[in-house]
């Protein structure tokens, strides 16, 4: 395990949207190059940038059509490695987005496997036997290619599944996992993953990760072997490097796939959701960092300690703020709402992943779908860095930008918020060196729950520390001998041993 993890605090930045350096309306890599000291004095000591390679962009990049080439709207490969070199320099790390579980429909090794005639990409795609059987429970399309088949798809139409075999083999055209053709997958993936490593590139941020092996058992096994694999590799030729998983099943990812880390995602049902994303409930927001909210932390709790009890030996669950596919804070929570989580963020264990913008709370934008975008697209919109044309983001005209921005008097920008000493800017910068500085709250850090009970405060302790939060509206009254002695270091709204303000966060040590 890379020792750097345990104090590492990562910043996504969706490319398209961070800074536009040759002012054709769109984000590229010579724009984050000249944005890193930006990340730096954030406090972030790592980056995940989402997909930058060569790509039709029918799903934001994820379809992919050449997994070793920049996407010339970005730059060059060139860049991407001064990227690496620059970033390294400041001490920042950098991973990529890699996307195993399928490519473009554009991608060679496709347009190779849907001709008629066998060759070496006939099994790299998942194909039935002919153009009129479908697959059993799985999106598929057929009749669109010479070759007599359907192929399955991963995600959208234009994402045809890579083949990493079937585990359990209920007709003659699926592969097995141990096949020729599901190996050769395998190691095209290691390729390509050892490709940008061998550039300077730290680890990889892993698309769908649980989604190679087809109809995997409910441990998703076979899945999680290939990814030992992937880890052993790792473990022997790139020890300071790493993963994370969209896997959302730390037990699977971490214990079994052998993931650095696994993101702890806003699927339905988990507990991340009930912190700030309350789909579940009809009609109502009873997010726990809502101040008028059931200020019920039971249910994050339930679902979250099992896992991190399961898997803290291991490896980190992975919070965000929020993802290029989910709503951001500032749709649901207030200014004082997102401070408050920001202070939990930085304070848990495991490691916490910044989206870019959240940290001045850009808002969730009612925008016109773009480049597959649809209902996500409202989270990706450009960086807003000031107060000048484009908020800073391009000198291009206006009607280039690559999505319209917020159109809000009281839009937030970054320039304003540095020089407020009381920003969602500056919590975060305060917060995110508060965790630097301090041993305890790292991420392999002590964590304990002392009070996690519907309408009181959540208290937790992470080694010499104790932490109050209190979302709520009232203040209330804190009689713990945990905090005996101790006194408050750092606090939102107010604090004493004896008494928590309302919406207020404290640490006391
Ligand atoms: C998850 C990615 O985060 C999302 O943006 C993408 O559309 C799908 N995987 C498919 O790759």
């Amino acid at each position: 395990m890379p020792e750097w993890l345990k104090d590492a605090v990562f910043y996504e930045i969706y490319p398209q949207s961070y800074y536009d350096s040759n002012n054709d309306g769109i984000g590229d890599l010579q724009g984050i190059i000249s944005k890193l000291d930006e990340v730096r004095k954030l406090g972030c000591n790592a980056l995940w940038i989402n997909p930058c390679f060569d790509s039709p962009f029918l799903d934001g990049g994820y379809d992919v059509s050449d997994y070793k080439k920049v996407a010339p709207r970005y730059g060059t490969n060139d860049d991407l490695k001064e990227l690496f070199e620059k970033a390294h320099a400041m001490g920042i790390r950098v991973f990529l987005d890699l996307v195993p579980g399928h490519t473009s429909d554009r991608h060679p090794w496709f347009l190779e496997s849907k001709k008629d005639e066998e060759n070496e990409y006939s099994g790299r795609y998942v194909w039935t036997g002919h153009a009129f059987e479908g697959i059993k429970d799985h999106p598929y399309i057929s009749g669109m290619t010479p070759r007599g088949g359907a192929y399955m798809l991963n995600f959208f139409a234009s994402q045809p599944a890579l083949n990493y075999g079937w585990l359990k083999r209920t007709e003659k055209w699926m592969s097995a996992v141990d096949s020729k053709e599901a190996l050769a997958t395998r190691e095209a993936l290691k390729d390509i993953i050892r490709f940008w490593l061998d550039m300077g590139c730290d680890g990889y941020r892993v698309d769908m990760a649980d989604s190679l092996v087809k109809n995997d058992d409910e441990n998703k096994s076979a899945t999680a072997a290939i990814w030992r694999d992937i880890r052993n590799m790792l473990d022997h030729d790139y020890p300071e490097a790493a993963l994370v998983s969209e896997w959302s099943n730390p037990v699977q990812a971490i214990n079994g796939g052998g993931f650095h880390m696994d993101f702890y995602l806003d699927h339905h049902g988990n507990g991340y959701n009930t912190l700030l994303r309350d789909y579940e409930t009809e009609g109502g927001d009873n997010s726990y960092f809502r101040k008028d909210g059931e200020g019920d932390i039971t249910r994050f709790l339930n679902d979250y300690l099992p896992k991190y009890n399961a898997t803290k030996e291991n490896g980190y669950i992975a919070m965000f703020t929020c993802n290029h596919d989910t709503p951001r804070p500032a749709r649901t929570l207030s200014d004082r709402e997102m401070k408050l989580f920001a202070g939990f963020l930085m304070t848990m264990p495991g490691v916490p992943f910044v989206y870019y913008g959240d940290e001045i709370g850009m808002r969730y934008l009612d925008v016109r779908t773009k480049e597959g975008g649809y209902h996500r697209t409202g989270s990706r919109t450009p960086m807003q860095w000031d107060t000048s044309a484009n908020y800073g983001f391009s000198k291009a005209e206006p009607e280039q930008i690559y999505l319209p921005q917020d159109s809000a008097e009281d839009a937030p920008v970054l320039s304003t918020q540095k020089a407020d000493p009381d920003s969602l800017y500056n919590t975060y910068k305060a917060l995110i060196a508060f965790r630097h500085s301090h041993r305890d709250l790292q991420a392999d850090g002590d964590f304990q729950v002392i009070l996690g009970e519907k309408g009181r405060p959540f208290v937790y302790q992470r080694g010499e520390m104790v932490i109050v939060i209190n979302p709520s509206q009232s203040g209330a009254a804190l009689s713990l001998e945990e905090l005996a002695g101790k006194k408050a270091v750092f606090v939102i709204g107010s604090a004493d041993t004896a008494h928590i303000g309302a919406q207020s966060f404290a640490v006391f040590l």
